[in-house]
């Protein structure tokens, strides 16, 4: 179903997630009949461009990150028709007016700022003063979100001089893949997993969102960074959030973001004990991560794993253990919700621990795989094997209905269809660093000293060390 005409403006039109996501995501929802032909893309920048060079390069941007549907040429030349594109200063006066005479009334206007948080506000406020932005229009923001609580709120001020919150959009890309917008169909449209979905039956949770990567070319922005800033404060409180939730009364945004803010508010502090960074060394024939972001002295973490409880009825005692890393053994997103053992076992002789095991994979190979405990086939007598009771999406649904469209395309539609739900709300994020700061200010405070790991390795060993106190270990990451 198409969605409204609309005018979307990208700042920023012309860097990295424009090149990468935003243009190829866009083309794909145009392939796809969901892009009206009335709708306009206008990348704005600072490069001297006029509308032929901007679709010179986003062709070439296209032809190299949206697959295999780019060798359509004929829909490419549509598509790049609907490109615009104007020299905008964000700080000074230059190219406002042009863009305010460029934007068409009775279509839906969004602002999506790929640019530095630092020129928010600025672009927020000229957009006002000259007129492009309503009551009605959008704005779009990507992470980093702030670095800290006070940075955030700042952010969250600067842009709620111009907009509402109803009209801010800030995007979190984890929230658009298919496979946590399944986690809540799992939940929510199942009778057989609620009941079970406390601590009298979930002995822990686990979180994993593992890399093969190293930082890439972002070396700058993420030795400012680290782990606990660029995933764990967002994509893992994001997923911790949709699987501790209490069910929301309705599927709409401000049901379902409430129910996540009082999980991230409930959240216990993290006790320093409990949490182990890592910084990888060069291995595999890559460097380290002191060599990636060109600081041999630097402190900064590549990967960590952590303890937490929310402090609630529905999971007091349950721990959920997060970690997420780059170069590591494999390329894993997975929440694994791991059931208690049984209290008694009617078989004798069967003295191993089986347990199930939901797990959700949100890549590679989306799907959902149940471990449950069958008899071993044979004559050998009453003996019991765990076996997967695996669901991958691509298999169950064959080729045609598994949608892979990506997780940027499909928050970009749902902009322009005013949805919010997958978006996180200013008050979400204020709470997510609420948490986050203690933990990194504890670091800072003790001169933490990030523990090495091997690329290729399933981190350090201490993180291995967190669960095995505990009597519990990590699902292997493949
Ligand atoms: C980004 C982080 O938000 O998410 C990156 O800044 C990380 O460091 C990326 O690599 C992971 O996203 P995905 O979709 O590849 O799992």
């Amino acid at each position: 179903i198409p969605v409204d005409a609309f005018d979307l403006v990208i700042f920023g039109g012309t860097g990295d997630l424009a090149r990468r996501k935003i243009l190829p995501g866009l083309f794909r929802r145009f392939l796809a009949g969901q892009m009206p032909a009335e709708a306009r893309i206008i990348g704005v920048a600072r490069s001297e461009l006029d509308d032929e060079g901007y679709r010179t390069e986003a062709r070439a941007a296209i032809l190299e990150f949206a697959g295999e549907e780019a060798t359509d040429r004929e829909s490419l030349d549509a598509f790049l028709g609907t490109l615009r594109y104007l020299v905008v200063d964000a700080r000074g006066e230059g190219g406002w007016p042009e863009l305010a005479a460029l934007m068409r009334a009775d279509v839906v206007r969004a602002f999506y700022l790929s640019v530095s948080p630092a020129l928010f506000g600025d672009i927020a406020g000229r957009l006002h003063q000259h007129g492009i932005a309503d009551k009605a229009s959008r704005i779009v923001v990507e992470k980093p979100f702030g670095r800290d609580l006070a940075s955030a709120r700042a952010l969250n001020a600067s842009l709620a001089e111009h907009f509402d919150e109803g009209q801010i959009y800030r995007i979190d890309h984890y929230l658009g893949k298919e496979t946590v917008q399944n986690l809540m169909a799992v939940r929510f449209g199942n009778v057989l997993f609620e009941p079970l979905w406390n601590s009298h039956y979930v002995d822990h949770v686990q979180i994993t969102v593992a890399e093969t990567v190293g930082v890439g070319g972002r070396g700058e922005y993420y030795d400012r960074s680290g782990a606990m800033r660029d995933m764990v404060q967002n994509h893992l409180m994001q997923l911790l959030c949709l699987i501790a939730m209490e069910p929301p009364s309705q599927f709409d945004a401000d049901a379902v973001r409430d129910e996540k803010l009082k999980v991230i508010r409930a959240l216990q502090p993290v006790d320093y004990h409990q949490i182990v960074r890592g910084q990888y060394d060069a291995g595999q024939g890559t460097p380290s991560y002191r060599q990636d972001v060109e600081n041999p002295r630097t402190h900064t973490e590549s990967f960590v794993a952590l303890k937490t409880h929310i402090a609630n009825w529905r999971w007091a005692g349950v721990p959920f253990y997060l970690r997420t890393g780059k170069r590591l053994k494999g390329r894993v997103s997975e929440i694994a919700v791991v059931f208690k053992d049984l209290g008694h076992s009617i078989f004798e002789g069967d003295e191993k621990r089986h347990r199930n095991i939901l797990s959700i994979r949100l890549q590679p190979n989306e799907g959902i795989d149940l471990q449950v405990t069958i008899k071993e086939p044979g004559p050998g007598g009453m003996r019991l094997i765990d076996v997967p009771l695996d669901m991958t999406f691509a298999d169950a649904l064959g080729p045609e209905r598994n949608d892979v469209s990506d997780a940027y395309e499909r928050l970009i539609m749902d902009v322009i269809r005013g949805n919010q739900t997958l978006f996180m709300r200013g008050d979400e994020v204020e709470a997510a660093w609420a948490w986050t700061d203690p933990i990194i200010d504890g670091w800072q405070a003790r001169n933490d000293v990030p523990k090495h790991y091997d690329t290729g390795s399933p981190g350090p060993e201490d993180a291995l060390m967190l669960m095995h106190r505990d009597g519990r270990r990590w699902r292997e990451i493949r």
